[in-house]
Parts: structure tokens; C-alpha cells; sequence
């Protein structure tokens, strides 16, 4: 199938990624938001991205400016959904807003529009059961952030059609990824991994094993990680963090999933990491350095 007209669903921290990615590689996108905030965000961060690109000489001036002319804004659900071929939805990780979304785009979209979702952890087929077409529904699952990261993981639910598998990965290659596809389980294979870690880390952290720098270096210089566990928990942010975890300790119901006391008390202050300034590290001062939030720091 060929895929001409794309809306991504959400222009939070993946959405912005996803619309940059596919533009950038000839795609017509539309992004759609409830919040006109976050839509007037997403296009700065997105042309602030591609200056990087520019500067590091990764893509021309041309490609700039047609990359940014192949996005389009929108609030309205009608104009969002019901010309697409193909919808990514990257809204919050909440399964009550995804639900809510995932009704609002069966209510417009075409018959044969493929829905994917870039859920970190809900089930593909439970979201595909909201769907008169399972068929249709499958995970694609991008990394943040989007443009630099070569991965999607790919995830088919119990009644996804094969031929949409293919229609996906032939998609994630035009836009210079690779796909890698998995099964249907809690938090697939990516985050049942590396979510489980952070959580680790935070736990070491605080059972005063180890100080937030030397928990990341330990893993940089010790493991070969290019990040360290509490600054990539920070990067992905501690509220999605959470919400994985309480996704594994709900599916798995193995006490090891548990989230830490500590994952769940900075997300209840509302320090969720590089999106609101303040997590493990403070970024209010100097975003590129951040120093150690001031709650962590050793006398
Ligand atoms: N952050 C990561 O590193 C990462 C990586 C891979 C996958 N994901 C997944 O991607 C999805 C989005 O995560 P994010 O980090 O971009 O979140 P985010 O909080 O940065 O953005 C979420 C966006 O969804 C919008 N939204 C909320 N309700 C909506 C609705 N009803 N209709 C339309 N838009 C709505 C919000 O306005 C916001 O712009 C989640 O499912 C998350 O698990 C995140």
C-alpha cells in the first residue's frame, strides 16, 4: 500500500520527531494537537532541530526550507483524520487519552487507513480491539530523539495483517530507519529492557549506594552505555518512565517491576527531567551541562 497523506497524532517530544523525520525524506505530514501551544512548539523545536542539521552540514539549505514546507498544523479532528493513508499516534502515555484518541480517529478515518501507535508499553492489541479493523493497527515504535535515532521497533498484535507489517517496514526503510519487528508483550523488547534498568538506578540511588554522577559514570565507563541510566531517565522523561513501569508491574505482576518510591515522588513534584527543567539533573541554567538537581547533591 502506498502511502501518501500522514498525520501524526501529538506534537509533544516524539511527535515533533516524527513529523521532522518523515518531512525531511519528501513526506507530506500534518500534525494534529489539542493544544495550539504545543503545535506553534513543535514547529520551533523542529526548525531549530533542522538548523543543527544545517550547521553540521548533515542537510542543505533547499532541504531545510522544503522539509519545513511539507508539515502542516491542525486542531481539527476532521481535517487530522479523515484523509489519511497512514496515522501515528504519539499522544501521552496514558491509557485513558489514548483511548479517547484512538475513538476519535475510528469515528473519521478511511477504511483502509493503517493506524499505528508509538505507544512505549500499552498493548497493541488491546488498542487495536478499540478498532472496527484490528487488521490495521500495529506499533510503531520510534526513538527519541527521532531524527538521529535509526531504530523502529515494529510491534504486531494479535490480529495485525501481515501485509501491514510490510507496508511498515518498507516505510520505516524510505525514511532511512530499520525496522525491527517484535511480538505483542508488555513493553516489548526495547523498554522491558532498559526501563527495568533505570529503575534500578534510581533504586541505588536511593539506598545511598552511589550519587547521581557516579551512577552515570559507572554505567558510561563501565558498560560502554553513551548515556547513564538517571540522565536517560531525565532524556525520556521520569513521567514516561513511570507509566512503563507500572505497565510491567500490572502485566508481569513480579514485584522486580516495581517503580521505585523515588520514580514516583519526583513525578508527583511534577520534575519529570529535560521537559520541565528540573529531574535528576537541573537543566534552568545551563541545558546542555545540567548540574546535579540540588535535592541529589553530596555536601
Ligand atoms: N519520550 C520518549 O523518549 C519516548 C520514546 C518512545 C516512545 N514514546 C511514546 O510516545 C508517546 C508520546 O510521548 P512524548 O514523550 O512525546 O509525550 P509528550 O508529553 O512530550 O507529548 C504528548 C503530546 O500529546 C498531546 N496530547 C495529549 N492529549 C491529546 C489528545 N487527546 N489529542 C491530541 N494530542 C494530545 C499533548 O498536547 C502533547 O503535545 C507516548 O506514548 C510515549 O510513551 C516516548
Amino acid at each position: 500500500m502506498k502511502i501518501k497523506q500522514l498525520t501524526v497524532v501529538g506534537a509533544g517530544t516524539m511527535g515533533n520527531g516524527i513529523a521532522h523525520t518523515f518531512a525531511q525524506h519528501g513526506f507530506s505530514v500534518l500534525l494534529y494537537d489539542t493544544a495550539t501551544a504545543q503545535l506553534d512548539k513543535a514547529l520551533q523545536t523542529i526548525a531549530k532541530n533542522l538548523n543543527r542539521q544545517l550547521q553540521k552540514g548533515k542537510i542543505s539549505e533547499v532541504l531545510k526550507i522544503e522539509c519545513l514546507g511539507n508539515i502542516q498544523t491542525t486542531t481539527e479532528k476532521e481535517r487530522a483524520f479523515s484523509q489519511a493513508d497512514l496515522i501515528i499516534e504519539a499522544v501521552s502515555e496514558n491509557q485513558a487519552v489514548k483511548k479517547q484518541v484512538f475513538k476519535d480517529i475510528e469515528h473519521y478515518r478511511k477504511n483502509n487507513c493503517i493506524l499505528a501507535s508509538n505507544t512505549s508499553s500499552l498493548s497493541i492489541t488491546a488498542l487495536g480491539a478499540l478498532c472496527k479493523n484490528p487488521a490495521k493497527v500495529i506499533g510503531m515504535h520510534f526513538m527519541n530523539p527521532v531524527p538521529m535515532m535509526p531504530l523502529v521497533e515494529v510491534i504486531q498484535g494479535h490480529d495485525t495483517d501481515p501485509e501491514v507489517i510490510d507496508t511498515i517496514c518498507q516505510l520505516s526503510k524510505q525514511i532511512n530507519k530499520t525496522p525491527l519487528v517484535v511480538s505483542d508483550a508488555p513493553g516489548f523488547v526495547a523498554n522491558r529492557i532498559a526501563i527495568p534498568m533505570i529503575n534500578e538506578a534510581i533504586e541505588t540511588l536511593l539506598q545511598g549506594v552511589s550519587c547521581v554522577e557516579e551512577i552515570d559514570n559507572i554505567m558510561k565507563l563501565g558498560m560502554g552505555h553513551p548515556m547513564g541510566p538517571l540522565q536517560l531517565a531525565d532524556f525520556i522523561g521520569l513521567d514516561i518512565c513511570l507509566a512503563i513501569m507500572e505497565v510491567l508491574h500490572q502485566e508481569f505482576g513480579q514485584s522486580k517491576y516495581a517503580p521505585s518510591v523515588l520514580l514516583r515522588k519526583l513525578v508527583a513534584a511534577g520534575h519529570l527531567g529535560r521537559k520541565t527543567g528540573i529531574g535528576f539533573y537541573n537543566y534552568t541554567k545551563d541545558f546542555k551541562n545540567p548540574s546535579v538537581a540540588r535535592q541529589f547533591q553530596t555536601p
